[in-house]
């Protein structure tokens, strides 16, 4: 009877796919809570690259129940897809489940969520474009569609007629686009929905039972804490709450299920999408570590805009999540600089502040105070925590002591058993 989450601490992208891949492997369930196909979740497997959207990261560990729950937004079609991908590459999707109270994306959110941003021009958030905004705006507007509304054929048929016809007047009208047609979305849905239905179930319960039963539930997030809703640099944000606070909401079960949190740090920052980043690297070394990081991202293919660590981003980051420990990944990427920089502190008008301002006008004024470490070298061979060049592990450790969080696993590079346990992440 135990629960660890793994919340990417950031701005997304952390590693916290490889993470639960390699937590799966100590679990009985694991469980996507929120966010949709905006997510991109990469795991290396023998040199092997597979790419997770929608599916949770256990999918690769053999017996392990997955589950999509309540609060994910799935896209029907592409987790078919996806499945169908799975299957291809040799794995088993039977002990897949979703959450009759997902919310379904339909093609008008897609739509929806580009014609927004293009008319935002230059303002625009650098969404990922599959409708995510749009399908929780419904959600919270009542007018969404549940997979046990899609299940349901008079009951799907009556929420499209309904909801389609005001999309069609804001498409038409408002966007100048053209209408979208009924029948069609409605026999392609159905035929998604006859797909689907093996897999739908109410996964509070299982979620609850297996819990109950002294099994291990592992809960993956998606996006980053700083790209949550309330507590990231909004409006640039997603619509969803991947901070640990989401996964109760997000999957049915109380809070004080929770046992342990770990926190996925990148060893530097990568944002996709636009917004203020305070440590953000516009000079060449910015150039390097992208190239040699292969950021871009596995979603949209978009560049990452790069960035040193940023402890005071992560401080308030660990401090809304209540970390047990960080995860870091990426040493490896880092190694091969002279010079390594952590933002230990932000300056506003003069003064040095340690918070994140609301305001975003305010944050985009905010300069970063820096700490500069010497390079590494080696890392990949790295088969123990000792194994790390000296300057790596001070730069880790510099980095529990900003955070007040110790450090649990280590990222030596991308393959599932490329990481070193400095100490247990999976304690309780
Ligand atoms: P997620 O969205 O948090 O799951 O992260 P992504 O999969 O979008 O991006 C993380 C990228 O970093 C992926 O390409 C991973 O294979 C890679 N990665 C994760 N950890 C490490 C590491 O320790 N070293 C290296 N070189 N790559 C890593
Ligand atoms: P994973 O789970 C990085 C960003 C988008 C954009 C903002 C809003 O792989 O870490 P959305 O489509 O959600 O409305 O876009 O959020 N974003 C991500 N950035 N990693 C992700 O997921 C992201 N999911 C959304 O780039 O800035
Ligand atoms: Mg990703």
């Amino acid at each position: 009877m135990s629960s660890l989450v793994v919340i990417g601490a950031q701005w997304g992208d952390e590693g916290k796919g490889r993470y639960v891949d390699y937590l799966a492997g100590m679990a009985d369930v694991v469980v996507r809570y929120q966010g949709g196909n905006n997510a991109g979740h990469t795991i290396v497997l023998g040199g092997k690259k597979y790419d997770l959207h929608l599916v949770p990261s256990g999918i690769f560990s053999g017996d392990k129940k997955c589950v999509i729950g309540n609060g994910v937004v799935i896209d029907p079609k592409y987790l078919i897809d996806e499945i169908k991908g799975i299957e291809k590459a040799g794995f088993s999707a039977d002990k897949l489940y979703i959450s009759d109270r997902a919310h379904v994306v339909m093609p008008y959110h897609i739509m929806l969520d580009k014609l927004s941003e293009a008319k935002l021009g230059d303002k625009k958030i650098g969404t990922t474009a599959k409708g995510i905004g749009p399908c929780y705006t419904d959600k919270a507007a009542r007018i969404g569609i549940r997979f046990c509304d899609l299940l349901d054929k008079d009951v799907f048929a009556e929420k499209l007629k309904a909801v389609l016809a005001d999309k069609n007047e804001i498409l038409v009208k408002i966007y100048g686009a053209e209408p979208l047609n009924y029948d069609k979305i409605l026999s392609e849905y159905l035929g998604y929905a006859s797909e689907l239905r093996k897999y739908v179930a109410d996964t509070t319960v299982l979620i609850y039972n297996e819990y109950k039963e002294g099994k291990k539930v592992l809960f993956e997030g998606a996006q980053g804490a700083l790209l949550d809703i309330d507590f990231g640099t909004y409006p640039y944000v997603t619509s969803s709450h991947p901070v640990s606070g989401g996964v109760a909401i997000g999957s049915g079960i109380s809070p004080n299920m929770l046992d342990n949190i770990v926190g996925v740090v990148k060893a530097y920052c990568s944002r996709v999408g636009a917004g203020p980043f305070v440590s953000e690297i516009k000079d060449d070394i910015g150039n390097a570590i992208r190239e040699k990081g292969h950021e871009y991202g596995v979603t949209t293919g978009r560049p990452r805009r790069i960035g040193w660590l940023d402890a005071v981003a992560l401080r308030y980051s660990s401090r809304i999540n209540g970390f047990t420990s960080l995860g870091v990944t990426r040493m490896d990427t880092l190694e091969g600089f002279d010079k390594i920089k952590m933002c230990v502190g932000y300056e506003l008008d003069g003064k040095i502040i340690d918070y994140l301002p609301a305001n975003i006008k305010t944050m985009e004024k905010v300069t970063p105070l820096y700490k500069e470490f010497d390079g590494w070298k080696n890392t990949r061979s790295a088969k123990t925590y000792d194994d790390l060049h000296p300057n790596a592990r001070k730069y880790i450790e510099e980095l529990e002591k900003q955070v007040g969080v110790k450090v649990s696993l280590v990222g030596v590079g991308p393959e599932r058993t490329e990481c070193v346990i400095k100490s247990e992440p999976w304690v309780k």
